[in-house]
C-alpha cells in the first residue's frame, strides 16, 4: 500500500460493515477502545485450536509452542517501542500496569509523586492512593491552551521520587513533551513514568527518545484484544523495586524460609499468563506495522485537522483542546444547552458511537474545563473515514437545532 486509503483497510474489520439502529456504524469510540481486524479474530480462535497450552511450565509440544507464542509476542512488542523484550511485562491493561509500579516501587514515608491535571483516573488514584502511606502528591496544572505548566518540571523538589504523566489527554487531546519531561525528571533524580495508552496506537513510540523509566499501554486500544497489555520497565531501574503478584513462575526456587525470585520479566508476571491475547496482540502489531504507524499517524493528523477545522463554524459547540502543542485523536466538545448523554444517546439513534461523561478524568473536567456533567467525545481511528466526519458534524448540527 503507497496511498493511504481508509476505505480499503476498513474491510480488514468486520464490525465496520454492521448496522446500528438502521444506520451504517459510524464508530467513534477508539479512544475507549479499538475495533480488531480479522487476522487479530481469527488468530485468537487459531491459538485455542492450535496452540493452547500452559506456558513456562511443562515439557510437552503444545507447552512448548505456547511459550513461544507468547515470548515471540514479547518480542514483537519491545521491537515495536524499541526496546529489549526482557523490559516487557505483560498486564491486563495500563490501570494494572500503572498499579504494578505503585505497589511495587520501593519508598520511604514522605516521598513525593509529581502528576498532573490531565491524568486519567489510572494514572492519578494508584498515587492519591499512597497518600495514606504518607506519601504527598503534588498535581502540575494546565494553562488556558490546556498545555501542562512545563515550568513545574524545571525545579522538581528533591524528595519527589516519581513523575507520571501522560503521553496523550484522553479528554484534550493534548500530547505531552514527554522527552523533556524525562529529562528535567532525571535531572532532578526522580523516575518518570508514561500513560502511552492514548499514544502507542496512533504514534511511533521510541522508549530510548522519551527515556522513561516506565511506560504503560493497553493492547485493546491499538486493534488487539481486551486483557492483555504492557508496561516497560527500563533495566536499570528493576533494583528499585519489590514484589507486586507473587505465585507460580515468578520464583526460581521456594524452601519455607528461603525464596528465590526469578528476574524480570517473570518477577512480575506471576500465574498464568493471558498467552492467547498476547498472541492477539503480536498480530496486531504486525498489522499496524504492514499499515505503517508512520502512515497511520499521517492521516490521522489530517482527519483531525479537517474534523476541528469543520467543527470550527458550527456554533452550537464548545470545543476543548489542547492548542498550541501537537494533537491526538481526540475531539472533546459540548453542545450548547445539551447534556453530553443526551448527545451520545441521539448520535447512536444514526448509528454513531460516541462516549459522553467525565472520560475517567473528573478532576480535569470539572476544576480545569470547568464543565458540569461531563463531556462529549469523539475519538476516530485510521480506519475512519473523511465522509464519517461529514456525517457525525451533521448530526451535531441538527443537536444543536433541537438545543438551541
Ligand atoms: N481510557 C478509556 C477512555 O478514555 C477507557 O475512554
Amino acid at each position: 500500500m503507497s496511498d493511504f486509503d481508509a476505505n480499503e483497510v476498513r474491510k480488514d474489520f468486520p464490525i465496520l460493515s454492521k448496522t446500528i439502529e438502521g444506520n451504517p456504524l459510524i464508530y467513534l469510540d477508539n479512544a475507549a477502545t479499538s475495533q480488531k481486524p480479522s487476522t487479530v479474530i481469527d488468530g485468537i480462535k487459531y491459538f485455542y485450536e492450535n496452540i493452547n497450552a500452559n506456558p513456562l511450565r511443562s515439557l510437552h509440544k503444545l507447552a512448548e509452542e505456547s511459550t513461544k507464542a507468547y515470548e515471540t509476542a514479547r518480542e514483537k512488542v519491545a521491537r515495536f517501542i524499541n526496546a529489549s523484550p526482557e523490559e516487557i511485562i505483560f498486564v491486563r491493561n495500563t490501570t494494572e500496569a500503572i498499579n504494578l509500579v505503585s505497589f511495587s516501587l520501593k519508598m520511604d514515608r514522605g516521598s513525593r509523586i509529581l502528576t498532573t491535571y490531565l491524568e486519567h483516573h489510572s494514572n492519578l488514584l494508584p498515587w492519591l492512593r499512597l497518600r495514606d502511606k504518607g506519601m504527598f502528591v503534588d498535581i502540575v496544572g494546565v494553562d488556558d491552551n490546556l498545555e501542562l505548566d512545563m515550568g513545574r518540571f524545571e525545579n522538581i523538589r528533591q524528595d519527589t521520587k516519581l513523575v507520571a504523566v501522560t503521553h496523550g489527554s484522553n479528554v484534550t487531546g493534548t500530547i505531552t513533551d514527554v522527552e523533556k519531561i524525562s529529562r528535567l525528571a532525571h535531572a532532578s533524580g526522580a523516575l518518570v513514568l508514561v500513560d502511552a495508552a492514548q499514544t502507542a496506537p496512533h504514534i511511533k513510540l521510541d522508549v530510548k527518545k522519551i527515556d522513561a523509566d516506565f511506560l504503560a499501554f493497553s493492547g485493546h486500544k491499538m486493534l488487539g484484544p481486551m486483557g492483555v497489555g504492557v508496561l516497560y520497565i527500563n533495566k536499570r531501574v528493576i533494583p528499585k523495586l519489590g514484589t507486586f503478584l507473587t505465585g507460580g513462575e515468578m520464583i526460581s526456587s521456594v524452601k519455607m524460609n528461603d525464596i528465590k525470585y526469578a528476574d524480570v520479566p517473570a518477577y512480575f508476571e506471576a500465574g498464568t499468563p493471558n498467552v492467547a491475547d498476547a498472541y492477539g496482540l503480536g498480530l496486531a502489531i504486525d498489522y499496524l506495522d504492514k499499515v505503517g504507524m508512520d502512515r497511520i499517524y499521517a492521516y490521522e493528523k489530517k482527519l483531525m485537522d479537517y474534523l476541528y477545522s469543520s467543527a470550527a463554524s458550527i456554533d452550537c459547540l464548545d470545543i476543548y483542546s489542547g492548542k498550541s502543542r501537537e494533537r491526538g485523536s481526540i475531539f472533546s466538545f459540548s453542545v450548547k444547552n445539551a447534556h453530553p448523554h443526551d448527545v451520545a444517546y441521539l448520535l447512536n439513534k444514526k448509528g454513531i458511537a460516541i462516549r459522553s461523561g467525565f472520560q475517567c478524568a473528573q478532576p480535569l473536567i470539572e476544576d480545569k474545563l470547568h464543565v458540569k456533567g461531563g463531556v462529549a467525545r469523539a475519538s476516530p481511528y485510521f480506519y475512519n473515514t473523511y465522509d464519517e466526519i461529514d456525517t457525525f458534524l451533521a448530526e451535531i448540527k441538527k443537536i444543536g437545532n433541537m438545543y438551541g
